[in-house]
């Protein structure tokens, strides 16, 4: 299906089917500072998940709350304007989404609505017979790890198999480096069947996620993991967070033009499954947290977030030998430990 979102200024065009997108200003020279209706919705469906994995920002646990599938109709319906319509896309993640009691539920609502579904998982549930459940029903999947030796491979050939696109999210901590190091040079391309991308995520340190284990530049294999990022030998195409974007302008030879700053707030929001929206699921700030019980998405997106992106403008990056100063949005004002090269 075939999506276009036009206002002053800003252009949309979205494609669910191959998940496509394209954005523009008043001309295809001008990008636009931020959409007049969120494209992307990040929603926690639940905060229950029994891995337990040590990383997990969110914290979630086996006694976590899910949301339930009236709630996430809600949410749907609120974040559909009667303007420009529904958003393009949602992320779906947690708490663990296959561990929903409703989540093949919750896709069948999204696609419905004309909505592309994507998910992240950690890959336990991942079986034959889900994957076929979930034929036609999701766009890509991505499945989390921060460490190779307990990466079954298993799991994205499964789901490569039933057409689904499958990334793979490597949490980029300092006790995951050295697997990270690995996988660009290489060492892992035999596990890498059936994963379309692996994207490297900035360690975040929230709920299970302690500040020791962030990222440092003075950690000298962290310099050498960037040393290879414009060379590397993943058979996978390699990404990365907007968290690491700073870092990937400052210290490689990516072409700029290729590097997109955080969306968060201007592009795409954030939806607990309390129905809480925030302009970014990492956001530490209570200042940028509203109920939708409490106010309505167009009051949220185009009234409440203003103070939030004028701080995030506002950040500006100091420094003087970077020769892509003009193209960085600067640091994360919500995290101080993973602010690697903006002071
Ligand atoms: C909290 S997980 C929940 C979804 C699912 N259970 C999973 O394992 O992917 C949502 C996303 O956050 C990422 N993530 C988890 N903890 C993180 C952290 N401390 N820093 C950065 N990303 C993190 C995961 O890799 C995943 O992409």
């Amino acid at each position: 299906m075939i999506v276009a979102k036009r206002a002053p200024a800003y252009n949309f065009y979205g494609n669910t089917d191959t998940g496509l997108t394209l954005r523009w200003g008043k001309t295809m020279e001008e990008n636009p500072l931020r959409a007049p209706w969120p494209e992307l919705a990040d929603i926690s469906i639940s905060n229950h998940c029994t891995k337990g994995c040590g990383f997990c920002y969110r914290g979630s646990g086996d006694n976590g709350s899910f949301m339930p599938l009236e709630s996430y109709e809600s949410v749907l319906d609120a974040l559909t304007s009667p303007v420009y319509g529904s958003v393009f896309q949602v992320a779906l993640g947690g708490g663990e989404p296959l561990e929903h009691p409703a989540f093949l539920d919750i896709l069948k609502a999204t696609a419905e609505r004309g909505i592309a579904a994507n998910f992240t998982t950690n890959g336990e549930l991942v079986d034959r017979s889900l994957a076929a459940a979930l034929d036609g029903l999701v766009g890509a999947a991505a499945i989390s790890t921060n460490w190779m030796s307990g990466y079954d491979p298993r799991k994205a050939v499964v789901l490569a198999d039933s057409g689904i696109k499958v990334n793979l999210h490597f949490v980029l901590s300092k006790e995951s480096l050295q697997d990270a190091i690995g996988l660009l040079e290489g060492k892992f391309n035999r596990l890498l069947e059936g994963v379309n991308g692996v994207v490297f995520l900035t360690y975040k340190p929230k709920g299970r996620a302690l500040a020791q284990s962030c990222l440092s530049m003075n950690d000298s294999r962290f310099k050498e993991f960037i040393s290879k990022i414009s060379l590397n030998s993943c058979r996978a195409k390699i990404g990365f967070d907007a968290c690491f974007v700073p870092l990937l302008l400052r210290y490689t030879s990516v072409d700029a033009d290729y590097v997109d700053s955080c969306e968060c707030g201007f592009f795409s929001i954030y939806i607990d499954e309390l129905g809480n929206a925030s302009p970014c699921s990492f956001a530490n700030d209570g200042r940028y947290r509203f109920n939708l019980s409490a106010y309505s998405m167009n009051q949220i997106w185009n009234n409440c977030f203003e103070a939030y992106r004028e701080e995030m403008l506002s950040v500006k990056c100091a420094d003087e030998i970077c020769a892509n100063a003009e193209h960085c949005r600067g640091k994360c004002s919500f995290y101080e430990q993973i602010s690697f090269c903006c002071t």
